[in-house]
């Protein structure tokens, strides 16, 4: 826990451009700071900076804003390691309180790495000591995997004979109740301890941190289980390491790419070959989380698949555990029977690189299979289009969203018209809560040019709120996703009388402080005198909208009083119809009254 008004300190302290510029190149363009986008590949800038307002944004895919965003996502770090990092650069110092518990906690865990670390460091010279190492060495050879790479990936050896793993970590003055936890050695009483690997090749398991968390033991040539791994511990579970990850960061940052496949000897054979930008998961599916994971490196995450059927399969459901982890990832395939570790040791680095080039993006296979499952008759269609509008409706970054949609439009020949009616008849699901945003902004933002433009204009001048505030409804009139940001621009306006950019990103979850920086960035100056005037129109317009919905929900509503001999009904909503009707005149008339006085 960091104390609030110390966030507030740092925030206001730093300069964004002078962090930002710390990493990449900033030129003055008018009130703003341009740079390349280090987030995405581009070769104009798009990349904008706003020192005043204290945030970023990028034009080409979305991400922005403020100085502590940029940190963890440019440096992956956290919410408070950011904080401590912008602080440190100003020689602000935060001092994190720890809990006594949360300090024991801490130390216990530094003692299970310690023992791991160690275990690592066993296997590691076992493999290369000259008696026991020598066969688990020559089956290495015969993999084709030379030293450099085996130092590299801390290879090692668990021993067939002699004291263990045991007897060295009692000697090292470790608790083997630890490597019991660890599931390194087992208790088989009276003081006697058994080995989890014994004559297996050692993969230690390295967290992106540098830290092992777990092993993976091969046998030496052919037997069962070929793997063992570690248990899950308090350190390591399957779902959440990818193997690889600490030897690959440099390259994936360098090539701005990650391979994922599924083997340790893929992962190893590859770097040997020079792809180093490639991991693995644990001999399990991929999870969002390992997704999540990758994400913090690079956006460009190519899951490498078997050519056969069951390879595509996994490319078409990989999807939505990438949509879950707010990416859209690509899918390439080795050809029919190879694996990455035999198709690289077969037809050499730049073949492979070729492969991983043409990835395709996983959307491609996910739709096709949809269309294969369901069909393309008129009822296929239209499940496709649900399960599609399902799977978009998780997408929170607008910009994806908005490709997909075009994506299933154009490679489907669903229509936009149709999506949009699963997207309604979605919503209609009267036993689900209702999602926070009822539809996905690619096919929402036509229709919400006003709530941007009224949001776009009080957040870049924010003394306007003011001329908002009589305005009581003005929250009603906004569609649902923008409610609740409109609601809290008010309510900060109320509570301070100001709106600072850098309080409200730091309010809002990321994408959408994204959108909060987008909205303050983009478009073009309005001239002082038309402010006014483009922000009445907005909330006309947003008026009208809502009046035109509300007299729709009432014809119809009339029609099944009708239907249903509801008179009472039928009166009640004749007579509010009425009143939106007229409200409806009475605003069409002042459009025109405005019309025939300005110039
Ligand atoms: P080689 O077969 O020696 O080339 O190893 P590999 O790493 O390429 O393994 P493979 O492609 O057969 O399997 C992929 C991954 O699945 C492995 O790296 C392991 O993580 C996991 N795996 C394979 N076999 C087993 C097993 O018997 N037990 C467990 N727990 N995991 C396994
Ligand atoms: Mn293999």
């Amino acid at each position: 826990m960091i104390a609030e008004e110390k966030i507030i300190e740092i925030r206001e302290r730093a300069s964004i451009v002078e962090v930002i510029s710390d990493h990449l190149t900033l030129k003055k363009a008018g009130r703003n700071y341009l740079g390349l986008c280090p987030f995405h590949t581009e070769k104009t800038p798009s990349f904008t900076v706003n020192e005043e307002k204290g945030i970023f944004h990028c034009f080409g895919c979305g991400v922005g804003g403020n100085v502590f965003h940029f940190l963890m996502r440019y440096e992956h770090l956290t919410f408070p390691e950011a904080i401590e990092r912008v602080g440190k650069r100003y020689g602000i110092v935060v001092d994190r309180q720890q809990r006594p518990e949360a300090r024991r906690e801490a130390e216990e865990r530094e003692a299970l790495y310690r023992v791991n670390e160690r275990a690592a460091a066993y296997f590691h010279q076992a493999l290369f000591a000259q008696a026991e190492g020598r066969t688990a060495l020559a089956y290495l050879k015969s993999r084709g995997i030379d030293e450099g790479v085996a130092r590299r990936f801390y290879l090692g050896y668990a021993p067939r004979r002699g004291t263990g793993l045991a007897g060295f970590l009692k000697r090292e003055g470790l608790s083997l109740d630890n490597a019991v936890r660890l599931g390194l050695v087992s208790e088989r009483g009276n003081h006697d301890y058994g080995e989890r690997f014994s004559d297996r090749l050692i993969f230690p398991i390295v967290s992106s941190a540098g830290r092992v968390v777990g092993f993976g033991g091969r046998v030496l040539g052919e037997g069962l289980p070929k793997y063992l791994n570690s248990p899950e511990t308090p350190l390591f579970r399957k779902g959440s390491n990818v193997y690889g990850l600490y030897q690959a960061k440099e390259a994936i940052r360098a090539a701005d790419r990650v391979a994922v496949v599924e083997g340790y000897l893929d992962v190893i054979a590859l770097a040997q070959f020079g792809i180093g930008y490639t991991v693995a998961t644990l001999g399990t599916a991929l999870t969002p989380e390992h997704v999540r994971i990758l994400g913090r490196f690079t956006r460009n995450i190519i899951a490498l698949f078997d050519g056969d059927e069951a390879g595509r399969k996994a490319a078409a459901r990989s999807f939505e555990i990438f949509i879950d982890a707010g990416q859209l990832g690509r899918a390439a395939f080795v050809p029919k029977d190879e694996d990455p570790d035999s198709f690289v040791r077969a037809r050499g680095k730049e073949a492979m690189e070729v492969v991983l080039d043409q990835a395709t993006p996983l959307a491609d296979y996910a739709f096709s299979w949809l269309e294969n499952r369901y069909g393309t008759s008129l009822e296929g269609k239209s499940e496709v289009a649900k399960e599609i509008q399902r799977l978009l409706s998780k997408v929170r970054n607008p910009f994806e969203a908005d490709l997909l949609a075009r994506r299933a439009v154009d490679s489907l020949g669903i229509s936009e018209d149709l999506l949009r009616r699963s997207a309604a008849s979605l919503g209609r699901r009267g036993n689900e809560p209702e999602p926070k945003k009822p539809a996905p902004p690619a096919l929402r933002s036509r229709e919400d040019l006003a709530e941007r433009a009224l949001l776009g204009l009080i957040l870049r001048y924010p003394s306007m709120v003011s001329l908002l505030a009589p305005v009581e409804d003005i929250e009603t009139l906004c569609a649902s996703h923008w409610r609740d940001m409109m609601g809290r621009i008010l309510t900060e306006w109320r509570a301070s009388g100001e709106i600072d950019p850098g309080r409200l990103t730091q309010s809002f979850p990321p994408d959408q402080a994204a959108e909060i920086a987008a909205l303050m960035l983009e478009g073009e100056d309005v001239p002082e005198e038309e402010r006014e005037k483009a922000l009445s129109d907005c909330v006309a317009h947003l008026r009208r909208k809502y009046l035109r919905n509300l007299e729709t929900e009432l014809r119809r509503a009339i029609r099944i009083a009708e239907e249903t001999n509801d008179e009472k009904a039928k009166r009640e909503r004749m007579l509010e119809w009425q009143e939106v009707v007229r409200r409806e005149r009475q605003l069409d008339r002042q459009r025109l009254a405005a019309k025939t006085h300005s110039p």
